[in-house]
């Protein structure tokens, strides 16, 4: 066991390296003095991918590719096959290579396969990890559900369900720079991964070669409004914002978007065994926007 990252002979090989998630993985990994590579193979390019694994020689792999769409995944409804490419055959190609040499592979998921129902009412229950996907309202979350359940096959995957990804500056992927930028805004609570706390944990799991399936946010959720709320607090006083209901949201868009909020608890306890806490989803929030009102503030 393992929570402050002193496993000094790993070397970490990250797909998907000009992505958001992929960069801010790297910058941490050297942060920390580990021996990291960023590499832009396809996944689904079965030679180029063992190419790559034979000729660096990870001990670790993060999966941080993926097609989520631009501007949004609205993109997913109509680029069916592109998007089976990347999230499906690409992403089961990878475990696939990695499984056969041993490699333990981190897969950066996501939680938007679930949906409230009369069970997990707002604020109710959270969905756990061996609740059955409930949500394929767009095409991007029919395929991640459908490879979340294939990849369990793979007993060297780490499968992490990030949902809502919030970094500490105004990166336009963050979700709160997308919900500020837009003109209305749905006001529902939700489960929010704050990358700030999450990340280094991500990291500490694939060290000690955690596997199967967890929920990756910060525990509770929160709505769009408690979010803007502090944001207006600590980043910008003058920000104002509409709402608008999920039913006129849904006119705007091509595919639906899944609103839940997961059940922390496989992760919390684990991640304790390696005196990692992860704060609740509010006072995680109120942390950030601190952190991004002092980076904005040193970017002048
Ligand atoms: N950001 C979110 O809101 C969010 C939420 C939950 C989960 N996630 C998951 O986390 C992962 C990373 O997300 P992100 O926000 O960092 O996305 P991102 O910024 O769009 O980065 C994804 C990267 O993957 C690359 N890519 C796509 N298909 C590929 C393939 N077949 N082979 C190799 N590279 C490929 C893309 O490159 P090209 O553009 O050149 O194709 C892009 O650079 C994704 O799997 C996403 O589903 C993200």
């Amino acid at each position: 066991m393992n929570g402050n990252g002193n496993h000094s002979q790993e070397r970490y090989l990250i797909f998907g390296a000009n992505g958001w998630i992929a960069g801010l993985l790297k910058e941490l990994l050297e942060k920390q003095g580990k021996e990291v590579k960023g590499t832009l193979v396809r996944l689904e390019e079965r030679e180029a991918v063992c190419k790559e694994l034979d000729a660096y020689k990870p001990t670790r792999v993060f999966n941080c590719a993926g097609v989520t769409g631009r501007p949004n995944v609205d993109w997913c409804e109509d680029n069916k096959q592109a998007t089976i490419r990347s999230n499906v055959i690409g992403t089961l190609n990878l475990a696939d290579c990695c499984f056969l040499r041993g490699i333990h592979m981190t897969n950066f998921a996501t939680g938007c396969i679930y949906t409230y129902d009369e069970k997990h009412k707002e604020h109710g229950v959270g969905y756990t990890e061996e609740d059955e996907p409930n949500f394929a309202g767009s095409y991007y979350s029919f395929t991640k559900a459908m490879v979340e359940k294939m990849i369990k096959a793979y007993d060297n995957v780490l499968t992490l369900r990030l949902r809502m990804p919030v970094s500490d500056d105004l990166n336009p992927r963050n979700f709160v720079t997308k919900i500020t930028k837009y003109e209305r805004v749905v006001d529902v609570p939700n489960s929010n991964t704050i990358l700030h706390d999450l990340l280094p944990a991500s990291i500490v799991m694939a060290e000690n070669k955690l596997t199967g399936v967890f929920n990756f946010t910060n525990p509770g959720a929160i709505s769009h409004n408690e979010v803007l709320a502090l944001y207006k607090k600590h980043v910008d006083p003058n920000f104002t914002w509409k709402n608008f209901t999920v039913e006129e949201q849904s006119k705007i868009l091509k595919a639906g978007r899944s609103n839940c909020e997961l059940d922390t608890t496989k992760l919390t306890t684990t991640l304790a065994k390696f005196g990692i806490t992860v704060p609740e989803i509010h006072e995680a929030y109120d942390a950030c926007f601190q952190r991004m009102a002092a980076n904005l503030k040193a970017a002048k």
